[in-house]
């Protein structure tokens, strides 16, 4: 297997690389980032600690996806309906991911990771807009792990935002009404030119979807375990993608 270079070279000596099909690796990983007020709350400590220990799980998680020849790698980080959150835990949410992208951005950068945002960026505050617009201009070129950090992001807003676009053009006839298929619809999504998740994971116990993907995970395969994000590692990344490899994928034909 082949690994990409600097702080990824190393593969985890304890990590089941083994047992992993290489050639049958997803392209796609999709994964809802739950459990961190439940972590924190377990150790007595602030919700806002747990986000903390959140955001230092992303790098094994990165590295390991890099490592496995991942694709794309979409992560749920901040929801539409975040904001019913405590302004407080809002704020500091807001607060750890403008430190998470300038503290490792350059990392990011050197091992070839590109940083693309799914969600309506234009409603987070300046300062995230600031950096997410700089940690995306930086990567734009690097031809490595794709990851998607879905920021203020919504299913049902997503297709809403799309349809208005749609609409937008019908009105403008740049666009007939007939020829609307399947393949227009999704290239006016968040996710335009990004294949759908072949996997789609959720720790932290909780068997739901909470508005994640919504028309990207029609045919995606779904993972669930009761870790907290905070202790979720590449070693359990790959024990899902070893679960997935032995699935069996019809799209609704016979096989
Ligand atoms: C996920 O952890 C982080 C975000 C939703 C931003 P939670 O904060 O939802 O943690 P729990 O579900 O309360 O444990
Ligand atoms: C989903 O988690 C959103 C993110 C992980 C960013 P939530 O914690 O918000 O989901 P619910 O409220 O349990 O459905
Ligand atoms: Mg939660």
């Amino acid at each position: 297997m082949k690994f990409i270079r600097n702080m990824f070279t190393k593969p985890h000596a304890e990590y089941d690389f083994e047992n992993i099909d290489i050639t049958r690796i997803p392209e796609h990983v999709a994964i809802i980032m739950d459990g961190n007020g439940r972590w924190a709350k377990k150790r007595g400590l602030p919700r806002t600690a747990g986000h903390k220990a959140g955001v230092e799980a992303l790098r094994d998680i990165i590295r390991t996806s890099s490592q496995l020849g991942i694709k794309y790698l979409s992560l749920y980080a901040f929801s539409t309906e975040n904001w019913k959150r405590p302004e407080d835990e809002v704020n500091a949410l807001m607060q750890l991911l403008v430190m998470y992208l300038r503290k490792e951005v350059q990392e990011l950068h050197k091992n070839n990771v590109k940083i693309n945002i799914i969600g309506d960026i234009d409603g987070l505050p300046k300062s995230a807009q600031e950096e997410i617009h700089s940690a995306f201009e930086l990567t734009q070129n690097n031809q490595g792990l794709i990851v998607n950090i879905a920021l203020n992001y919504g299913g049902r807003s997503e297709i809403i935002h799309a349809i208005k676009a749609l609409a937008r053009k019908v009105k403008n006839n740049e666009l007939e009404i007939e020829s609307i298929d399947e393949e227009i619809f999704s290239g006016f999504l968040y996710t335009a030119g990004i294949p759908d998740p072949d996997l789609l994971i959720r720790p932290s116990g909780e068997l739901r979807v909470s508005n994640f993907l919504l028309w990207q995970i029609a045919y995606s395969e779904f993972w669930f375990s009761n870790i907290y994000w905070p202790d979720f590692s590449g070693k359990h990344l790959m024990k899902a993608i070893i679960d997935y490899q032995k699935r069996d994928r019809r799209y609704g034909g016979v096989k």
